[in-house]
This record gives structure tokens, sequence and C-alpha cells, in this order.
């Protein structure tokens, strides 16, 4: 079960696997945030064509920008424990947090105050990644996989899995060391660590706020609040001449709208159907 709109990476590991992608969407309304009704909905739907194995959270979300409150993320717990399915939480944005009232919850940690009944059964694995927030490190190649309950004998299958593909360069090995390990209070380069990740980090939040900003002063754009990760996904309206002429020319519409604005202004913006999207609505991150 994967989130829509999604990270396109889910989707492609699905289809290479051959597994069935099951969909459950993100509410555009509030935010773009996640709701057990829908994944209920979701996965009543999927039984009837396949066995749901696993369900797949992006907190913060990519391309969403939405952050999951403490109890969206009990209820998601609650669910998957209740329904026996493998969490896999991606909070790769962790450190990308920009709207007031917004906070960063692990579900790992959720999972343990929820106390045992839950933390010694669900299967959990969360993500992190040097690529993202104050490091961007993307060309080193690092990050890491944590994993909670999961059936020792699957462990196993899964530890040779990793081995065969051997490890990440020396670099980006140091990188995750640095990121698990960062300076701390006394060290000669903590202050200079925290000013830099400080900067950034207001850098960013800045350009969150300015881009929701500014989206929402143009005609016919909507854009929710980004409340983390590190991207707006914008609502467009399209007039039905524009959908006519993209699809004359065998285009998504919203395609031909990135392209459109590429021409004529040379700014470059991912079409929201690379994405997923509810049907008849166009969107751009
Ligand atoms: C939600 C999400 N998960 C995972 C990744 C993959 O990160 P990496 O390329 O650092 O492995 C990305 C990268 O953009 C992402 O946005």
């Amino acid at each position: 079960m994967i989130p829509i709109p999604q990270y396109p990476l889910y989707s492609a590991a699905l289809s290479e696997l051959g597994a069935v992608q099951v969909n459950y969407y993100l509410d555009e309304e509030r935010q773009w945030a996640l709701n057990v009704t829908e994944l209920r909905r979701a996965l009543k739907e999927a039984r009837t064509r396949c066995q749901p194995r696993a369900l797949c959270i992006i907190n913060p979300g990519n391309p969403t920008g939405q952050v999951q409150s403490r109890k969206c993320i009990e209820e998601v717990i609650h669910f998957a424990w209740e329904e026996k399915l493998f969490l896999l939480a991606d909070e790769v944005y962790q450190d990308n947090i920009w709207a007031k009232g917004s906070q960063f919850h692990s579900f790992k940690k959720v999972l343990f105050e929820m106390g045992p009944k839950y933390s010694e059964s669900l299967e959990l694995a969360s993500f992190h990644s040097i690529s993202k927030g104050f490091m961007g490190e993307c060309g080193f190649r690092g990050g890491y996989m944590e994993i909670i309950n999961m059936d020792p004998a699957v462990q196993q299958q899964l530890t040779k899995l990793v081995s065969v593909r051997l490890c990440p360069p020396v670099l980006g090995q140091i990188v995750v060391d640095a990121v698990v390990n960062p300076p701390q209070p006394g060290d000669p380069s903590y202050q200079q660590f925290i000013q830099e990740k400080q900067v950034v980090l207001s850098a960013l939040a800045e350009k969150a706020r300015l881009t929701e900003e500014t989206f929402n002063r143009a005609p016919g754009i909507h854009c929710n609040p980004v409340q983390g990760a590190m991207y707006s996904f914008p609502r467009i309206e399209l007039p039905a001449r524009a959908v006519q002429e993209a699809k004359a020319q065998g285009l998504a519409p919203d395609m031909f709208f990135c392209r459109k604005l590429l021409e004529e202004t040379g700014i470059c913006i991912v079409p929201g159907s690379g994405f997923g999207q509810r049907e008849g609505t166009y969107h751009f991150r």
C-alpha cells in the first residue's frame, strides 16, 4: 500500500518485483493528511484482488510536504497491527520540518510509547538517508534501515540479499557515521556545526514559506502549506482548451503545462502525473 501522490521509487520497485500496487490517497483538502478511513477503504478494495502485505508511509511527505501528527501515527500503527501489515516508514525528511506546530515523530518512538502490545509484535522498517535534511550529501550514497520485530528467518534472508549488493563507498559510510554521531557540546567543531546546520535549515524554511505564498498569489494555482520535506505540490487549474490541446499532442495535461512553462520561461518543474494524483486534478512539484 503506497500513498498517492508518492515518490516514484515505490511504484517502480513494486513493478520491478511484480507486486501489486495498492493506492491510498492523501487528503489534499486537509493539507495532504493521511486518513485511516482511506487506508481501510484501500485495503478492503485490494483484498478482492490480492493479499496486501505491507503499508508504506512517507513522513514528511514527498512530493506533498505534509508532516503527520502524533495522533495520526498512532492510528496508522494501530491499523497496521490490527491488519497484520508490515510497516515501512520512510523518514528521510525527518530534519526538514518547517510549519509552526508541526513536529517530527518517528514511527519507532511512537510504537514503543504505545506499549508492548504493539511494540513486541508490529513489524517495522524505518529508513533514513544522508541525501536529505541539512546534510544534502546526495552524491555520497549512504543511508540506513532499522528493522524491528521481523521474523528471524526472514531477517536472515534480508541480510543475505543486502550483503550481495556489497556496500557503499567508504566516503558514503563515513558520512553516515557523521550523521548518526554529530558533534556534541564541548567538541571542537560543535559551534560551527550548529551554526551551519541552522543556516541551511532556516534558508530552506524561508524557501518553503516563499513558495507557498508566491504560488497562492498566482491565479489558478493553489498550494497547501509546506509543513516539511523539500517540496511544494500545488494544484493547477487548466482551462478546457489546454486540456484538449494536451490530449491532441498525446501529453498528460500537467506535462503540457510543465513543457509550456519550460519553453516560455526556462523554469523546470515536474508534472504531478509522475507522482500520481486524483483523476481529473493536475499538479506539479
Ligand atoms: C521519500 C524518499 N525516500 C527515499 C528517497 C531516496 O533517497 P536516497 O537517494 O538518498 O537513497 C528519496 C529521494 O528523493 C525520497 O524523496
